[in-house]
């Protein structure tokens, strides 16, 4: 779910407050009311503002073109930005990115809401979007426990269907989403967080219904549309030993079976202090030992006070509001921009050390106010996880990734 919203002028005024004051931090908390004559002055005084931030960011250097030769970097987008109604997020994506990822329009309550009934409208934009910008495409995600409709797994008395029946409607899903983007997106996330903590199997209506053989089965379905798209398991906190063990006695038993897995997905939903160095250098390691690529997926890291065990990014979990939990709210003190910099600058090194086994690490949004840490697990926080603040203007962080990311870039 995305927290970011647009700035049309309606909003302005109460995005710059009643003295004209600088930007809220949360453009998420806006809220619609009168329009009046001083925020239509307001509302001009933000679109020069606006275009000409958009303009800086054109001179600003590019992760793309920093990280060349070494991976690919790329963000989730809203759909905002991929049909470019936020402008000029879509200007900053195509100077930043060559490859995205949809944040939530190809998840199955999104493009198949309903039994044979398909929703391709915004997933046809995101694909056109990619193409006409050269990006490397993403599809995300095939076979997931969240955001998947409940008539997915019932029949019309609202019992649990047969394992047949699951597996025909899998079958059916898999097919029509990815035999439509057949050659176009390259890379499918084709099974989502299918591992508990301890590396077991996650008890899901896919696993009680299909049973463990769901997952192979999803990623023969995934080939056989488009054989020549990469495929990817993907899920969070692989860092953990436990759950570690699990993933790579998973991939190893689908290669073994003859299943094409090109890469894993480290989501790299990360603390300010987890996952240490060591742990993301091992984990890597540990991945490209199977022979296979490894991609940072949805790296965002969360400055925020922690409000439930952690680390887990398990999108079901929430806390209850609280002051101490916000702390940010007025802004990000200098000392935490650093640390987050600095963060940013240890991380970027390891995945730099394995630049020959990573393909790609792609953002969860862009700017902080897409961030889906602004409401999880906690809503209404101000979260500072990205590199673009909530103004697409490239943060500290930012800075501190390209400083390392001159290591990667050939000698001319
Ligand atoms: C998981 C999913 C993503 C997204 C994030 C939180 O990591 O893979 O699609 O939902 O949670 O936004």
């Amino acid at each position: 779910m995305t927290t970011r919203r647009l700035l049309p002028c309606s909003h302005v005024g109460h995005a710059l407050g009643s003295g004209g004051k600088k930007l809220e931090p949360q453009r998420t908390q806006r809220t619609t009311a009168q329009f009046s004559s001083v925020s239509s002055v307001v509302c001009l005084l933000a679109v020069a503002l606006t275009s000409q931030t958009a303009a800086q960011s054109q001179t600003d250097p590019s992760l793309k073109e920093t990280f060349k030769g070494a991976f690919l970097v790329g963000a989730a987008l809203s759909a905002d930005q991929f049909t470019e109604r936020d402008a000029r997020g879509a200007a900053l994506v195509k100077h930043q990115f060559n490859t995205t990822t949809p944040e939530n329009i190809l998840k199955w309550e999104n493009v198949h809401p309903r039994l044979g009934g398909y929703d391709f409208a915004l997933p046809d934009k995101y694909v056109e979007f990619g193409e006409k910008n050269g990006m490397f495409i993403v599809g995300h995600t095939l076979v997931w426990h969240n955001q998947t409709p409940r008539w997915v797994f019932q029949d019309s008395s609202g019992k649990p269907v047969s394992r047949d029946t699951l597996l025909a409607r899998m079958r059916d899903h898999i097919r029509t989403v990815v035999g439509r983007y057949k050659g176009r997106i390259k890379g499918w996330d084709v099974v989502n967080e299918a591992l508990n903590e301890d590396g077991s199997l996650r008890d899901t209506p896919w696993m009680r219904i299909i049973g463990k053989d769901y997952i192979a089965s999803a990623f023969r379905f995934a080939h056989e549309a488009d054989p020549s798209a990469e495929l990817y398991y993907n899920d969070y906190s692989l860092e953990n030993a436990p759950k570690r063990a699990g993933a790579l006695a998973l991939i190893k038993d689908l290669l073994a079976q003859g299943i094409p897995v090109k890469a894993v997905g480290l989501q790299g939903h990360q603390k300010m202090d987890w996952p240490s160095v060591a742990q993301e250098d091992s984990t890597i390691s540990a991945f490209a030992a199977l022979g296979i690529k490894v991609s940072i997926t949805e790296l965002d890291i969360d400055v925020l006070p922690r409000v439930v065990r952690n680390p887990t990014a398990d999108v079901t979990l929430s806390a209850a509001p609280a002051a101490s939990a916000n702390p940010y709210a007025a802004g990000l003190p200098d000392s935490v921009q650093t640390a987050l910099a600095n963060r940013y600058a240890e991380l970027f090194r390891v995945f730099l050390k394995h630049k020959d086994s990573i393909e790609r690490i792609t953002f969860w949004g862009v700017g902080d106010g897409d961030s889906w840490l602004n409401n999880w697990p906690v809503r209404g926080r101000t979260s500072y996880p990205l590199l673009f603040d909530r103004d697409d203007r490239p943060k500290q962080a930012f800075n501190a990734v390209v400083e390392v990311g001159k290591g990667a870039r050939p000698i001319p």
